[in-house]
């Protein structure tokens, strides 16, 4: 909650509209304080959408509610219409499934677009959202060409420009750069006739995950007030990593510990199924060891998945009888909402601390978990028929 207000802070003099992006963690409890402190959500797909409409039902409110995200098929653009989102359209062809789904709801849909602005951002690659050949949103003369064409939508009105240039952006500059393109082909469209609203800058803002350092969040405040100050636009911008992922640890009991030449190996029963950044960006977490004693030593701690990727970190320093218990720091964000059943490994349990308890806010999968959906063939299935090449010798 703290960083949630450390944000609304550095922007509180600005027409700003925080939407927390679901995707980073969804868990509904997380969801709950984000609303509570009057933040709108960001989804990306009918599942996130699926979990806003569950919170507000018990709340008995809505939050605002953006959409954005590529190959949104044409039953989650409905459904995102029918529960008041604003639509950040990502091609031309998906604001003409957005415009057939409004038509057949009889309403006429505020809508935003997502521009892609061909930057570089110093992220790990898959985190980089802007590149001019990547599948995200669409280029400037593409949007300056459909908003000169904008009559030919009658049932959308363009409100909004986007764009997302990537996660974990530790240079503000990276931002201040797509900001600058965005802020000019709004004032282009405006003077075009377009009646623009508001621009979303998406997320990005960093944490740190060990030494890094990481732009003040005032100074992220300042630079956008310097764009958008005295241009009558609404800022909306989509935070996820800045606000949980420096919120949540995973703790994991350690197994053994082996030599492997001159690595030492801890192994734990936590892998890359419940937090997956290490082996898919080698992303660098912090390990702390709840018990143990003797000199620090270096170990490399590892997962019980069958993948030579499955390490949740690397080097770390660990105590020489290292005890039973590791937190893996900084594991707020990313790491449960990517979190999968590969190897036949329920996800774990999730519990909050609120008020000085402990709540538990997602029950420990079972074994049976694992099994849900799933069906067998009929009794009289494979077993009764004569499999080629399985006949008794
Ligand atoms: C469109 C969009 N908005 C917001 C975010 C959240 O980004 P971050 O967690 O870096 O703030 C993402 C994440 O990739 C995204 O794709």
């Amino acid at each position: 909650m703290d960083n949630v207000v450390r944000l609304q802070s550095a922007l509180h003099d600005l027409d700003a509209s925080i939407n927390y992006a679901v995707k980073a963690n969804g868990n509904l409890a997380i969801m709950q304080v984000m609303a509570q402190c009057g933040l709108g959500f960001d989804v990306g797909s009918a599942g996130e959408l699926h979990r806003v409409h569950c919170l507000q039902r018990h709340m008995g409110r809505r939050a605002p509610l953006v959409m954005t995200g590529p190959a949104k098929t044409t039953a989650t653009i409905a459904a995102g219409l029918e529960s008041g989102a604003q639509l950040v359209a990502e091609s031309v062809s998906e604001l003409q499934r957005i415009q057939q789904a409004a038509g057949a709801l009889g309403i006429t849909a505020a809508v935003g677009v997502r521009v892609n602005p061909d930057l570089e951002a110093s992220t790990h690659p898959h985190l980089a959202t802007a590149a001019g050949e990547g599948k995200f949103g669409m280029p400037l003369a593409e949007v300056r060409r459909l908003a000169a064409t904008w009559s030919t939508w009658p049932a959308l009105r363009l409100v909004g420009l986007h764009c997302h240039v990537g996660s974990a952006l530790y240079r503000l500059d990276e931002l201040d750069a797509a900001l600058g393109l965005l802020v000019a082909l709004a004032a282009e469209l405006r003077a075009a006739g377009c009646a623009l609203q508001w621009l979303d800058v998406g997320g990005g803002l960093p944490i740190s995950y060990g030494e890094e350092p990481v732009p003040d969040v005032r100074a992220y405040g300042d630079m956008l007030r310097a764009h958008l100050g005295g241009t009558g636009l609404a800022l909306h911008c989509q935070p996820g990593r800045y606000l949980v992922g420096d919120a949540g640890l995973l703790l994991s009991a350690v197994v053994e510990v082996k030599q492997a030449g001159r690595r030492r190996i801890v192994l734990c029963d936590a892998g890359m199924n419940d937090l997956l950044r290490p082996a898919l960006y080698g992303a660098r977490h912090r390990i702390a060891a709840l018990s143990g004693s003797g000199e620090l030593r270096s170990a490399d701690v590892a997962g019980p998945v069958c993948e030579s990727a499955d390490f949740l970190a690397r080097d770390v320093l660990l105590p020489e009888n290292v005890g039973d218990l590791l937190a893996v720091l900084d594991a707020g964000a990313y790491g449960m909402s990517m979190a999968s059943n590969y190897n036949g490994r329920p996800r774990p349990a999730e519990v909050m601390t609120w008020d000085g308890q402990a709540i538990v806010v997602r029950q420990r999968e079972t074994l049976d978990d694992l099994l849900r959906g799933e069906a067998l063939l009929p009794a009289n299935g494979p077993e009764s028929q004569d499999v080629p090449g399985s006949a008794a010798p």
